[in-house]
């Protein structure tokens, strides 16, 4: 029987299996970022990143994409991606023109690759609308970007201040998104702030700036 025929339990609360949050726990199904080998990992804190691991929750991922309200002539990107759940989440549910999520850990970003190819092989996304790039995020170009979303929460002041810095002067950029809010800066005024659910804790909040 297909499975969107097959009786459900009375009482069964789960979304149906095309509900877009049940999509992306389908292509996540034995994809876990969490841990990392240690050699991978000094790699990630050599940069001054952190490594410690956390993602947005399937239904906060696409509250967050929802809010974003990305168009054809957006470019979004994610900064430290980890498994690639948002950018990929953005290709398959949003207009975005091109979704892209910068990792430096290898071992995460091959698990990127893996959701991106399962996502692909499913037709819910195509290819060319999320890119995956293994590097670091200090180094990532911003000449094409729109909108940026960061889940710095382990990220220290400086760092963060750094990629401030450096979106500041982005030439398109019409939001940064920042799960640490950052020191007073010039260029970025506070609009707004989310609440969205993170795997550490409820309803973390998530800093929206627009450049002035
Ligand atoms: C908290 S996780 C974010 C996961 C994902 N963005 C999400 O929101 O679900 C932060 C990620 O940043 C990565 N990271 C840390 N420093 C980095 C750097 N310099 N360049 C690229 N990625 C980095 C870590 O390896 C980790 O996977």
């Amino acid at each position: 029987m297909p499975r969107a025929d097959r009786p459900r339990p009375s009482g069964e609360r789960s979304a149906p299996p095309d509900a877009p949050a049940a999509v992306l726990r389908q292509l996540y199904r034995g994809i876990d970022a969490f841990d990392i080998s240690r050699a991978d990992a000094r790699a990630v804190k050599r940069s001054r990143g952190s490594a410690t691991y956390g993602e947005l929750q399937p239904t906060a991922t696409l509250k967050l994409l929802e809010h974003l309200q990305l168009g054809r002539r957006d470019v979004f990107v994610d900064l430290g991606s980890g498994a690639g759940k948002v950018p990929i989440a953005a290709g398959i549910f949003t207009k975005v023109g091109r979704a892209r999520g910068i990792e430096l850990s290898h071992e995460r970003h091959l698990l990127a690759c893996e959701a991106r190819a399962r996502a692909v092989a499913r037709r819910h996304l195509p290819r060319r609308k999320c890119e995956l790039i293994h590097g670091d995020l200090r180094r990532a170009p911003f000449d094409d970007a729109t909108v940026v979303y960061t889940c710095s929460t382990a990220f220290s002041t400086p760092f963060l201040m750094g990629i401030a810095r450096r979106l500041a002067r982005a030439p398109k950029l019409r939001c940064f998104a920042s799960f640490r809010d950052l020191d007073p800066h010039p260029r970025f005024e506070l609009v707004e702030t989310l609440r969205l659910d993170v795997s550490w804790r409820r309803r973390a909040c998530l800093y929206i700036y627009r450049p002035r």
